[in-house]
C-alpha cells in the first residue's frame, strides 16, 4: 500500500528541484571529508543554528569522525548595512562554555551574510579556540557583509529555495530535497 505523505501535497508548489536527496548527500560527504581532515584527533562543538539547519546538521554530524559535542542556537540579525552596524538577536543561546574549544557553526544557507558574520564574531569573543562555519548553500549574489565560510556545499543563484530544512513561512522544511518555490506560492 502506498501511503500519501504530507509532503506529497507540497511538491506541486515546486518549480524545479535544485538538489536531490542524493546530491545533498554527496555535498554533505564532501564537506565532512574536509572537516574530518582539518580536525583530525581534535574535539569540536557543533553549534546547530535553528531551525533551518537541522536536517543538514543531522546528516553532517553522522559523517564526522572526531569527538563531536552538540549545542544549539537560534539567532537572527537586525539593523542594516555592514556587520559593524548590525545587531545580533540571540533568541536561544547555547549551554556550552566554548572557551578554548573548536566551534563549528552549522547553517543551512548564507544569504546577506549578516547573521553568520555577527555570530562568528560573538563566538570568537567568547574565547573559542577556532570558529568555523559549515553551510550547505550560499547565495553569493545576495552578500552584503563579507564573512569567511570555511565549508560551503554549493553556491546557488538568487532563487527562492525551500526544503531540507529551508522554509517559506515555516512550510516546506520537511521536503527531503532542495527545490525552487513557484512564485505563485509566495506572492
Ligand atoms: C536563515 C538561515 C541563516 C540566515 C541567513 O535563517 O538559516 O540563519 O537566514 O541569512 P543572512 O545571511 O541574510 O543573515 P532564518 O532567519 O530564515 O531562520 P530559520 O533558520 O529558522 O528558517
Amino acid at each position: 500500500m502506498i501511503t500519501k505523505t504530507v509532503s506529497d501535497s507540497m511538491h506541486k508548489d515546486i518549480e524545479a528541484i535544485m538538489f536531490t536527496k542524493q546530491e545533498i548527500s554527496q555535498l554533505t560527504n564532501e564537506i565532512a571529508a574536509r572537516i574530518n581532515k582539518d580536525f583530525e584527533g581534535e574535539e569540536i562543538i557543533a553549534v546547530i543554528i535553528l531551525k533551518g539547519s537541522i536536517m543538514f546538521a543531522a546528516d553532517l554530524i553522522r559523517c564526522l569522525t572526531m569527538n563531536v559535542k552538540l549545542d544549539f542556537m537560534q539567532a537572527s540579525s537586525y539593523g542594516s548595512g555592514t556587520a559593524s552596524s548590525g545587531v545580533i538577536n540571540i533568541k536561544k543561546d547555547m549551554d556550552s562554555d566554548i572557551k578554548g574549544k573548536n566551534v563549528l557553526i552549522i547553517e543551512d544557507i548564507i544569504d546577506s551574510g549578516r547573521t553568520l558574520s555577527l555570530l562568528k564574531q560573538e563566538l570568537q569573543s567568547r574565547g573559542a579556540k577556532t570558529v568555523s562555519i559549515a553551510a550547505l548553500l550560499s547565495k553569493p549574489e545576495r552578500r552584503v557583509v563579507e564573512v569567511e565560510v570555511e565549508y560551503i556545499g554549493a553556491e546557488i543563484p538568487d532563487k527562492f529555495v525551500v526544503g531540507y530544512g529551508l522554509d517559506f513561512d515555516e512550510k516546506y522544511r520537511q521536503l527531503d530535497y532542495v527545490g525552487i518555490l513557484k512564485p505563485e506560492a509566495y506572492m
